[in-house]
């Protein structure tokens, strides 16, 4: 099946209470890991792609891995831009064969966000590709929250962010962030902002950024061989799966995956100090990798069986 938008997916999702996983991709066994644990559950997926994995891996070749991983599944999959931060990016992807863009102002000033949102939006639905935007601050936000919304999203600005960009679908800020330590103390997320700006902005889908669970499994795996990530939190589970059934359609994982991959190779290194083959560990890592995204598939986003 060819690359396909996120429109049929979210649309499916949302008035079936499930959610679509967006898994960062930096390198082959990633991609393998994700689309096989896709595949075997018969799920919708979204691989997505940052500037530190274009950094990483450069373009061509996430772009022909991607198209390696397309060839080979019958899942539909949707090949999105994570964090775009400029037109230019975003125009490139588009121009690349993505079918979905995220363009990220968010740090801009509310008009000045609307502007450089429409101007991607325009180039981009000209194209046959869809946007995502985000309202809201994402990192340290409960360090610093001075009124009622903070640098959460403010519900009263959606709809005229919606309305006036032509975005197909929005991140907010409830209180995710990114990476291994999410929380200090008790996790919390902000789902009263949540159903507000489900009941303005009915039927649009909504995207959560900074969403791995950082599971205890793979913290104390690594910190048993080696590591040290004492601390490290992420999103309950269950907090996943009560925004799946909301209006969240699309949940980002990148730093499960991380801690999936590094886990087993630490663990695979230490039992056989001989190995030096990187096939001998990247294997089990990919494994790892396929299982920890199956599990969410079927835990924790519910789109198993959804392709
Ligand atoms: O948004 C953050 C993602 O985890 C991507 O991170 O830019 O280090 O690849 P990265
Ligand atoms: P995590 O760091 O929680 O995996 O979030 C990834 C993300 O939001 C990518 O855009
Ligand atoms: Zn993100």
């Amino acid at each position: 099946m060819p690359l396909v938008t996120t429109t049929e997916m979210f649309k499916k999702a949302y008035h079936g209470g499930y959610a679509i996983g967006a898994f960062n991709v930096n390198n082959m066994e990633t991609i393998q890991g994700i689309v096989e644990a896709g595949e075997e559950t018969k799920s919708p997926l979204i691989l997505q792609v940052s500037k530190g994995a274009r950094d990483y891996a450069n373009m061509v070749y996430l772009k022909k891995l991607v198209e390696a991983a397309v060839l080979t599944s019958s899942v539909p999959i949707a090949l999105h831009l994570d964090h775009g931060d400029t037109f230019e990016i975003c125009k490139q992807c588009v121009d690349d064969g993505f079918t979905s863009v995220m363009i990220d102002a968010s740090k801009l000033p509310f008009e000045e966000n609307i502007a450089l949102s429409k101007r991607v939006v325009e180039y981009a639905h000209d194209h046959g590709v869809v946007v995502e935007a985000e309202l809201g601050k994402l990192a340290g936000v409960e360090e610093h929250v001075s009124n009622k919304y903070g640098s959460y999203t403010n519900p009263a600005e959606v709809q005229e962010f919606v309305e006036k960009t032509g975005v197909d679908s929005l991140a907010i800020a409830i209180g995710t962030s990114h990476g291994a330590y999410k929380f200090k103390g008790e996790p919390k997320l902000r789902f009263d902002i949540l159903e507000e700006i489900q009941q303005l902005i009915p039927d649009f889908p909504i995207v959560l950024h900074g969403s791995s669970s950082v599971p205890k499994a793979f913290v104390d795996m690594i910190n048993s061989y080696g590591g040290n990530v004492a601390g490290a939190q992420g999103v309950p589970e269950e907090m996943l799966r009560k925004a799946a059934t909301m209006s969240v359609c699309k949940i980002n994982i990148d730093t499960d995956i991380r801690l999936a991959c590094t886990a087993e190779i630490r663990k695979h290194l230490t039992e056989y100090p001989d190995h030096f083959d990187p096939r001998q560990y990247l294997k089990p890592a990919r494994a790892a990798i396929k299982e920890m995204v199956k599990h969410k598939i079927i835990n924790v986003l519910g789109s198993d069986g959804k392709a």
